[in-house]
């Protein structure tokens, strides 16, 4: 029943303040992206400046890069003081281009998105993407290279913890299932100098992988297999199959299909490894986690999230034992999920 107002006195409604700040969220993510596009944090590297002395430099107007920054400041983005505007802690470590921590990359993939979640209604009503996943996977050059650059940058921060959390000590041969840039297979490669992988995707993505294990100093010891991970056989025998970040494009029915896949891949002992952005039971945390899932609704044919302890349960029904889950370090959203083909028989 709706809540009526009350005649006279104080009445015991919530506070609407978790609401005004929701709907204009994107007034400060849009702060942030045109900021890092106009080159504000580079602008303001080496100390402090007046506004217009920085208009001047990223060819913008005097008056509006004033509000720019004002709303910067007010977002904990950047400092003033009687000399001008510089920049505050936290933007100097991850916004300046160039520099070991920069996130300007990484962020560009939601600033391109931007207009995407604007169309989140028809998604949800149509049951269809808001944009054709072909334009990223191959159908347009530019964009499948930024988008496979933008994997390696975030899965070097992820195969950092990743690698210090999964042991393959002994492990001889990886198969990388929809493994994109195929930095986790170079980084466990690295690792393990005895351990050999193959980075089976999409053709057009395994094309720029290439470069990128090049350039990682491991293409003796890591290839590429262009594939479709439905149609194409998976090489046999396998010590570990990796899953990472595949399972938020697939429904339930195509994660099983892909588990039982990989356990054919694998030898006696086996280690599947399942990385991805999970919720908790029931599917309505974390926030991230969900919020996530939209993203993913408006980006894949089948995109969503799923909750870690289905995954493990489907992960058993497909044979697989010992399984065990672990977060990454926060703010990582990921978790991984590791699991064992025979244990018995194999060394898990
Ligand atoms: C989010 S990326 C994850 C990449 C990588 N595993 C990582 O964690 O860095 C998902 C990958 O699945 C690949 N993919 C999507 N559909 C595929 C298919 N049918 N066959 C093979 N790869 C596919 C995409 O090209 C993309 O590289």
């Amino acid at each position: 029943m709706s809540r009526k107002r009350p005649q006279n006195g104080a009445d015991s409604r919530p506070n609407p303040k978790p609401l005004m700040d929701l709907s204009t969220a994107y007034w400060g993510s849009q702060t942030l992206f045109t900021a890092i596009r106009l080159g504000i944090f580079e602008g303001l590297a080496n100390g402090p400046r007046t506004s217009e002395s920085l208009a001047r430099t990223i060819n913008t107007q005097p008056h509006p890069t004033q509000l720019l920054l004002k709303a910067c400041v007010a977002l904990g983005l950047i400092k003033e003081d009687s000399i001008g505007f510089s920049n505050s802690d936290l933007s100097e470590t991850f916004l300046v281009p160039g520099t070991d921590y920069y996130l300007g990359n990484s962020f560009r993939y939601a600033d391109d998105l931007f207009s995407t979640w604007g169309r989140l209604q028809d998604a949800v009503t149509d049951g269809k993407p808001a944009i054709s996943p072909e334009t990223y996977l191959g159908g347009k050059k530019e964009n499948t290279t930024h988008f496979v650059y933008g994997m390696h940058n975030r899965a070097l921060a992820i195969g950092g913890a990743m690698t210090k959390i999964v042991d393959l000590s002994g492990r001889k041969k990886l198969l990388d299932i929809g493994g994109g840039p195929g930095t986790l297979s170079c980084l466990f490669a690295k690792r393990y100098p005895d351990l050999r992988a193959q980075v089976l995707d999409l053709p057009d993505i395994v094309t720029v992988a290439a470069e990128i294990i090049l350039s990682m100093g491991v293409s003796s010891r890591v290839s590429t297999i262009p594939g479709d991970y439905k149609k194409t056989e998976f090489p046999a025998t396998n010590d570990v199959v990796l899953i990472s970040g595949v399972f938020h494009r697939e429904t339930e029915e195509n994660c099983r299909k892909l588990m039982m896949k990989a356990s054919d891949a694998l030898a006696d002992g086996g280690m599947i490894i399942i990385i991805d952005i999970f919720t908790d039971a029931g599917n309505a945390g974390p926030l991230f986690s969900t919020l996530f899932g939209l993203n993913m609704l408006l980006t894949a044919e089948d995109g969503g999230v799923h909750a870690d302890i289905d995954v493990m349960s489907w992960l058993s029904e497909c044979g697989f034992e010992n399984m065990q889950i672990t977060p990454l370090p926060p703010p990582m959203p990921h978790r991984i999920i590791t699991g064992y083909k025979d244990v018995v028989l194999g060394k898990a």
